[in-house]
């Protein structure tokens, strides 16, 4: 019996990024995938020398250079600058249908998309709705085109190295939201990036077992950890011990925000991201309510002290 067809061909565009190096490296192993790399002229970025991938420099408006840079390409990983969303990310979506892509993952890989009361707070995501919306038109005129949106709520380690937690293991200091216990989901950068290998190297059609094709117009919910802010202190206390623990009301805030905002200043972001995702009940611990594809991917099973100490080294 013949094997189930699965995708053979995919281009990442922002391979040079955090989460499109970590891409490109887990296409790579997969040892199944033709891998191009698409990156915009001009780019200051080192590309990959891997003489086993293509890649593709141009000009990202023009239409030629973009039917060239997709053409034969079952599947597009967008994993763009967020500046890039929505507008850049319309016209790369415009030009991977025009070519004849089927599948795309547009530039998602954060909070819950899928909430609206969830992006309307945590704002970022509004913006990705455009593109996902864009897909959805698109496949009007050609008809096997989908999206499938990654989400992992913050990266774990991305995360812990800016202090995004609110945990500030260099000056040993922490600021607890509402006594910091709400849960909430977190994944690992290269957890993230293994999904979508693993996503797409799954069967196309269903054949008995799990396909892509089942995740054609929706998110697809991952996680290294389901864990609150007192869960990653503990794991933290366990290699240092923390001398400055202030504590703030999470409602509070997330409403400094706005006002932040209004003065530009960009830290915003995290009172409205962060604080979003540790209120509980907003959206935050998306497995207790949606589940998580982890067990379809095979990913890991992390273990968070282990995880903590290797981020402390
Ligand atoms: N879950 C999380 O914790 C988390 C954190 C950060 C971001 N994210 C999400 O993941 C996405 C990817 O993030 P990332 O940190 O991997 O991205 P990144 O490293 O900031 O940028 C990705 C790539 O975009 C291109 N780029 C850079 N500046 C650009 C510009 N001004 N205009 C157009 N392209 C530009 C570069 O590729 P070339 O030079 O090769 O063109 C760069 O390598 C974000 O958009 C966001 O949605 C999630």
């Amino acid at each position: 019996m013949s094997s189930p067809a699965t995708i053979r061909t995919v281009a990442i565009v922002g391979t040079t990024g955090n989460l499109g190096k970590l891409v490109t490296k887990a296409m790579l192993d997969t040892n199944r995938l033709s891998v191009t790399l698409i990156s915009r002229s001009g780019s200051e970025s080192t590309l990959p020398t891997d003489p086993s991938v293509k890649i593709k420099q141009g000009d990202y408006s023009s239409p030629a250079f973009l039917a060239d840079a997709f053409a034969g390409i079952e599947a597009v990983v967008l994993c763009l600058h967020h500046t890039s969303v929505p507008d850049l990310e319309i016209k790369l979506i415009e030009g991977a249908a025009a070519a004849g892509v089927k599948w795309i993952l547009p530039t998602e890989f954060g909070h819950d998309s899928g909430n609206e009361e969830l992006t309307r707070v945590g704002i970022l995501n509004a913006k990705k709705a455009g593109p996902r919306k864009k897909i959805e038109e698109l496949a009007e005129n050609y008809p096997k085109l989908r999206w499938i949106g990654i989400i992992n709520n913050p990266w774990s380690d991305f995360a812990m190295k800016r202090n995004m937690f609110l945990i500030d293991a260099k000056n040993k200091t922490a600021n607890l939201l509402s006594g910091g216990t709400a849960k909430f989901n977190t994944t690992m950068m290269s957890t993230t990036a293994l999904a979508i290998a693993r996503l797409l190297s799954l069967p196309v059609l269903a054949n008995g077992g799990p396909a892509l094709s089942d995740y054609g117009n929706k998110f697809v919910y991952i996680s290294s950890f389901r864990v609150s802010q007192r869960d990653i202190l503990d794991s933290v206390q366990g290699q240092l011990i923390l001398t400055g623990l202030t504590h703030t009301d999470v409602q509070d805030f997330i409403d400094d925000g706005p006002a932040k905002l209004a003065r530009g200043d960009m830290t915003a972001v995290l009172n409205l991201l962060m604080g979003s995702l540790m209120k509980g009940g907003l959206g935050g611990d998306y497995e207790s309510k949606k589940g998580t594809r982890n067990a379809v991917l095979g990913l890991p099973k992390e273990n968070l002290d282990e995880t903590v100490k290797a981020l402390l080294q």
